[in-house]
């Protein structure tokens, strides 16, 4: 069974964690389940880029973005090659690391 590490986030998981997930789960659904409230202001419909992730470890694993995931991705704060949004990637048949980004768009513009 492949496994999620999550890396420490101050607010999300200040400890980070090490899931088991299940093949074709998505990177967020796995991180609800265990209480990691990763926001996801569109309600996973590839609408809004609050779920960005960014897999620091098994991205290659994951099936490719698609086009939609991508034009939401480009506007998603500090972008990185390896982003993607949670709702959207599904964990293949290998571990990952996950980061989870400081900020997402909501939060940036509520705080400035
Ligand atoms: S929750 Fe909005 S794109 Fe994932």
């Amino acid at each position: 069974m492949p496994k999620i590490v999550f890396l420490p986030h101050e607010e999300l998981c200040p400890e980070g964690a090490a899931i088991d997930a299940n093949e074709g789960e998505t990177v967020l659904d796995v991180a609800l389940r265990e209480g990691i409230e990763i926001e996801h202001a569109c309600e996973k419909s590839c609408a809004c880029t609050t779920c960005h992730v960014i897999v620091r470890e098994g991205f290659d694993s994951l099936e490719e973005s698609d086009e939609l995931e991508d034009d939401m991705l480009d506007k998603a704060w500090g972008l990185e090659p390896e982003s993607r949004l949670g709702c959207q990637a599904k964990v293949a048949d290998e571990d990952l690391v996950v980061e989870i980004p400081k900020y997402t768009l909501n939060q940036v513009s509520e705080n400035h």
